[in-house]
């Protein structure tokens, strides 16, 4: 559309949040309010954009202006001195429209996820109908407490009354109004101009503006959208809680639509900064958060938990695992029950069982580590057994060192090896040493064992 503004609210306190920061500066998972609707605005193509800051006026316009600069949005921003409802909010805005000729779209900056293709239909009906004004609204029987479009008998758009004027019975409307609009620059300015705040609120109701367009016998339509879930406003805590679950819901769509496989949609948690490939499946309660990949054929069991990792190709994360800024590369078998701390390098092949935990630990290709077992700052080449119950001393009371176990080793079982120490390829450990030489030479056996004795009837002596 050719002459758009965009005129953007957010000059509210939003006092039922209960927060100090102001309700456009809220977060969803992904980013503040304002910027939501900033992304809007740049997806219709405006001439000129504007913010309505108020309330902490400075740090909400600084936020709009620094994001705007980041989607390359032109925006500009007034002050609305007193938050005298909606329509006063609009007429803060009226001088930097000055000279300005066409149609104005009003956005809401509590309303995040409004689709572009929606504002672009809204913006090419109200073309097409030669209309003033041009409502977004919703279509169907809600629970809301949003405004009410009351229409008359021939279906036509009269007035938009907000929740709290109307009765019972009259809030029971199957329509009910989304915030959104495009109205007529030449209408607006009298328009507002002629608002007044006769109402249970004493507000100034941009909504207002809708009855007088009908009585001046302009032309005022609703484009009605049926996804309660675009339209939805955040108010309160929960309202937003809500929207970052629709914004979790449509990223699991997203995989979904790419091959991933979710056993159970509603009992993850995924981060917008998350990517998923091809043919992975991600079980029940399974949280991956902050820059973690999943790649192509991976399975996670339910009730694990990934945190800034990479996980390669067709590798299985059994049953409540924790992986923590590690990487792990193709066909791993892993857990369960196990803990990745940061630093961990897996390679591929590698097998980790239950009750494992590493740390800063290099584990090369076909190494394993299946049972019980702590590797901390280790670096394990290819090929290594780690017998059960194997324990890295890294740590002498005030430092941490290195353990190097070389390739081919095999250290048997509930081994206590102590740093720094280098095991040589091809060497063994014998099951039950404590191994506190700094080397073990390529191809020996360390043991130390006290020496095994069986005492004939001991058992009937000591009774
Ligand atoms: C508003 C609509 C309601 C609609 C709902 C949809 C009006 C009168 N009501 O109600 O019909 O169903 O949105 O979400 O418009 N703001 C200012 N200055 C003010 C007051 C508000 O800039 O003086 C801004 C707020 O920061 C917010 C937006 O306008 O971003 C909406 O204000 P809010 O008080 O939340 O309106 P609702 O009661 O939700
Ligand atoms: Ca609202």
């Amino acid at each position: 559309m050719e002459n758009l503004a965009t005129v953007i609210l957010a000059a509210g306190k939003g006092t039922r949040m209960k927060q100090e920061l102001p309700k456009v500066l809220s977060k969803t998972s992904e980013k503040t309010l304002i910027e939501h609707v900033l992304d809007q605005a740049k997806s219709v193509n405006a001439k000129k954009n504007i913010v309505i800051a108020g309330y902490q006026a400075k740090k909400v316009i600084e936020k709009s202006l620094s994001y705007s600069k980041e989607i390359g949005l032109n925006t500009d921003t007034c002050i609305q001195e007193n938050q005298l409802g909606t329509g006063d909010a609009v007429k803060s805005a009226l001088p930097k429209l000055e000279g300005f000729s066409g149609n104005i779209l009003i956005l809401y900056g509590d309303v995040p996820l409004i689709k572009t293709e929606t504002l672009k239909n809204l913006l090419s009906i109200h073309e097409e109908e030669k209309a003033t004004v041009s409502i977004l609204s919703l279509k169907g029987h809600y629970n809301n407490s949003y405004g009410r479009i009351i229409r008359d008998t021939n279906k036509e758009v009269i007035a938009i009354r907000e929740y709290k004027d109307l009765k019972n019975a009259e809030r029971l409307g199957d329509e009910t109004n989304s915030g959104i609009l495009v109205v007529d620059s030449a209408f607006l300015k009298p328009a507002i101009d002629g608002l007044e705040p006769k109402n249970t609120q004493n507000e100034y109701y941009l909504t207002d503006i809708v009855e007088k367009a009908q009585s001046e016998g302009q032309r005022v339509v609703a484009y009605p959208t049926f996804d309660a879930t675009e339209i939805q406003g955040v108010n309160t805590l929960f309202d937003l809680a809500n929207i970052n679950k629709c914004l979790q819901g449509e990223r699991i769509n997203e995989f979904i639509q790419n091959g991933v496989i979710f056993d159970c949609v509603n009992s993850v948690t995924v981060d917008p900064s998350v990517k998923i490939e091809v043919g992975a499946r991600i079980g029940r309660n399974v949280y991956l958060l902050g820059n973690t990949t999943i790649g192509k054929d991976t399975h996670i069991e339910m009730s694990s938990m990934i945190i800034n990792s990479t996980i390669g190709e067709n590798n299985l994360v059994k049953i409540g695992s924790r992986i923590e800024d590690s990487t792990i590369k193709d066909n791993c078998f892993l857990g369960p029950f196990f803990n990745i701390r940061p630093g961990s390098n897996l390679g591929s092949n590698v097998k980790i069982g239950n009750f494992v935990e590493t740390k800063k630990a290099i584990i090369g290709e076909d190494s394993k580590v299946n049972h019980l077992s702590y590797v901390g700052d280790a670096e394990v080449g290819n090929n290594v057994n780690i017998g059960a119950g194997t324990i890295t001393c890294n740590y002498d009371g005030k430092e941490k060192h290195l353990t190097k176990i070389n390739d081919n080793v095999f250290v048997g079982s509930n081994s206590t090896l102590v740093a720094p120490l280098t095991i040589e390829k091809d060497a063994y450990v014998g099951a039950g040493t404590l191994v506190n030489k700094k080397t073990v030479p390529s191809n020996s056996l360390a043991v130390s064992r006290a020496e095994y004795k069986t005492i004939d009837n001991w058992a009937n002596k000591k009774k």
